[in-house]
């Protein structure tokens, strides 16, 4: 691995935390026991992400299309999150994180938006690393929750059509002070997006990762962003627009 850049590490770094059910399946294990396994490797990702300085970081706990799993699955994917506040929050608040979440809270268990409000509550102050829980979240159902916010407003009077503009609808997202992302990584292998973040990755970089989520680690996060600094984000200019650092 080439030296990884203290000074250009990425503002925010998205995950999808995929592979737990595969882990599990290659040791004979319950899907659930994998995404035990994938809560240690939270953990880890999130130390790991803290001492790099990584300022924004979005996990994909659980999808909109998620609930269709089966029902033992799904309850163990509501259950960890509290096992995972009660024994980390102490040690995210001494570390200044902020916890937020993004997705719909209205389909949680009572028990997991109860400890997530807790969460996001206790660490409000945090002057920190940004900790974002996509769970219940899908990219779409985002967008149009954002477009029932600003609807209403319209309905007030708040909001004048022809002043709409792109950062005016951003304002109506989830979480409206997160910034575009800038690494995009998936673990377990498959090239796709499922739903997640589909306004804020717009210009994301992609980084897919082989590696299963139980398994990837400090390194493996080290990996993706030596990797992102080697790419060259062009926004639709030239390459040589670029490097002459014209807008
Ligand atoms: C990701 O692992 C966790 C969630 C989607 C909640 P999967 O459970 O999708 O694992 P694979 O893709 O079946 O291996
Ligand atoms: C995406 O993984 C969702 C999360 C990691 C939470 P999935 O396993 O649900 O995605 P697909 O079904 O393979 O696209
Ligand atoms: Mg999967």
């Amino acid at each position: 691995m080439s030296a990884l850049q203290l000074d250009r590490i990425p503002h925010h770094v998205a995950v999808i935390m995929d592979g737990n059910g595969r882990w599990a399946e290659a040791r004979g294990m319950s899907r659930s026991e994998g995404h035990r396994a994938g809560v240690d490797a939270v953990r880890k990702v999130v130390r790991a992400a803290d001492a790099l300085g990584i300022e924004w970081l979005t996990l994909y706990a659980f999808s909109s299309e998620n609930w269709n799993r089966p029902k033992d699955e799904v309850a163990t994917l509501m259950q960890l999150p509290e096992e995972y506040f009660e024994e980390e929050l102490p040690e995210a608040i001494e570390r200044g994180t902020r916890i937020l979440s993004i997705g719909n809270h209205d389909r949680l268990p009572p028990g997991t938006r109860r400890t997530l409000e807790k969460a996001i509550e206790r660490t409000q102050d945090g002057p920190k690393m940004r900790l974002v829980f996509a769970l219940s979240y899908g990219g779409r159902g985002e967008i149009v929750e954002a477009a029932r916010r600003l609807l209403r407003d319209h309905e007030q009077g708040r909001i004048d059509p022809e002043s709409l503009d792109e950062k005016t609808f951003a304002a109506y997202l989830d979480e409206p002070d997160m910034p575009d992302v800038d690494l995009l990584i998936r673990t377990g292998g498959e090239s796709r997006i499922s739903n997640f973040l589909l306004w804020k990755a717009a210009y994301a970089e992609i980084l897919i990762s082989d590696r299963l989520w139980p398994d990837f680690e400090r390194k493996d996060l080290e990996q993706a962003i030596c990797d992102y600094q080697k790419r060259e984000r062009r926004y639709g200019l030239t390459s040589a627009q670029v490097r002459s650092g014209s807008k």
